[in-house]
């Protein structure tokens, strides 16, 4: 049996502290009779007629019209010449790393802060993520600490777009040639943010977006790799599918896997793609909202922005300041009981039990980040009157 890997709180020393307390109780808000959740799907253009017409002509596996058409389209919402559909955002890393070639005794350089699949998706292939800490502004991986992390093993950067918001994409890819390594962008959480005028997802030579049903385009499960290299496409597109060759059908000259999305899901997606400059819209306009709202109220950073990109905010995330006089999961706490759902920040991947006694070194941005960060409500169905309500409960308990 695999073993379950145990970290007594204790064993982090200082740093236990920054570990986010247990979910608070979530209760329906008096006022409102129900609860604002953290996120949710919009499903309401033409999701149920697509997904019927699959039920209705027996098109539910992994053939059918709405896989193609909907790779085509998201593709050409990501500025790229091919989108490889498939199961999940953490699936679409790992095939994208299988794809250039990454294996056992490589090494690749991501964030510590972000979420578990990067990390994983580097383990999967056998090969050792090495980890740099976050940017204060940004909350991206710090392109400063890059370099000094580069060995003769280094074969790519993973660079996450963290909560919709651009990395800087210059720096990155000029270390990247100045090296020779692969850029992957892990774009789970950037559907439709730009750094100068390019769309994320088309600057790398490959990118991975998932679909997962808290994500700005949803599937409910499900990922895509986009790219503008021809060859990169042909080999993921064979990798997704078992490595079934062309020539002949139960011939395998790779190990592939099973990663394809099902004509359902694409059903889902195709019908979400339609509305995709409506969602990453709604997303920027509520986050024009909270922070109208918010910005006077001191101890609340507002989320990062920077010149030259286009912030999504797939998630409107804020830094709880000691000045604000109450504790992140307090205030995460109080917003439960008034029927607010929210999220705490990622815990870096070296405090990660998995990972926590491969990692010794301190990465003080990321865990500063851990210790205050906190996303509130952000769905695209999200009313003005839900994110008034969620502003005036935070400055009623603070
Ligand atoms: C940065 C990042 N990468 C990868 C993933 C994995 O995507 P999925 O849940 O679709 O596997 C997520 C999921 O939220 C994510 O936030």
């Amino acid at each position: 049996m695999i073993k379950k890997i145990e970290l007594n709180l204790k064993e982090l020393g200082d740093l236990a502290k920054i570990i986010p307390g247990p979910e608070p109780r979530l209760r329906v808000s008096p006022t409102l009779g129900r609860i604002i959740p953290v996120c949710e799907p919009k499903l309401d253009g033409n999701e149920s007629t697509y997904v019927a017409r699959c039920l209705e002509t027996n098109w539910i596996s992994s053939t059918g019209n709405n896989i193609e058409q909907f790779e085509k389209k998201f593709a050409r919402c990501c500025g790229t010449r091919y989108g490889i559909s498939c199961t999940s955002g953490t699936t679409a890393l790992h095939l994208a790393l299988v794809t250039l070639g990454i294996g056992k005794g490589d090494e690749v350089i991501i964030p510590t802060f972000t979420m578990i699949a990067t990390a994983n998706a580097v383990t999967y292939t056998g090969a050792t993520p090495v980890l740099v800490d976050a940017e204060p502004d940004t909350w991206n991986i710090d392109t400063e600490q890059i370099e000094e992390k580069i060995t003769e093993r280094t074969r790519a950067v993973i660079v996450v777009h963290t909560y919709g918001h651009p990395a800087d994409m210059d720096k990155i890819l000029s270390i990247a040639k100045k090296y020779h390594l692969y850029v992957v962008e892990d774009a789970a959480e950037a559907h439709g943010a730009e750094y100068k005028g390019k769309k994320i997802g088309s600057i790398g030579n490959i990118a991975c977006f998932s679909f997962y049903a808290n994500k700005i385009i949803t599937t409910g499960e499900g990922g895509m790799l986009t790219t503008n290299d021809k060859k990169i496409a042909e080999v993921a597109k064979e990798l997704r599918s078992h490595a079934f060759s062309k020539e002949r059908h139960f011939w395998h000259q790779y190990i592939g896997y099973n990663y394809r999305m099902t004509n359902l899901q694409a059903a889902i997606g195709l019908a979400q793609v339609e509305r995709f400059d409506e969602f990453v819209q709604l997303r920027i306009e509520h986050a024009r909202l909270y922070n109208s709202m918010l910005k006077g109220i001191k101890g609340i950073t507002l989320p990062p922005e920077t010149k030259d990109v286009k912030n999504v905010y797939w998630m409107y995330s804020i830094l709880v300041e000691d000045e604000l006089g109450i504790s992140r999961d307090e205030l995460r706490g109080r917003l439960a009981e008034r029927g607010v759902e929210t999220r705490t920040f990622f815990i870096p991947m070296h405090l990660q039990p998995i990972y926590f006694r491969r990692y010794p070194q301190r990465f003080p941005i990321a865990e500063e980040l851990c210790r205050k960060g906190m996303y509130l409500p952000s769905a695209s169905s999200l009313t003005e009157k839900e994110i008034n309500y969620v502003v005036k409960s935070i400055i009623s308990v603070i």
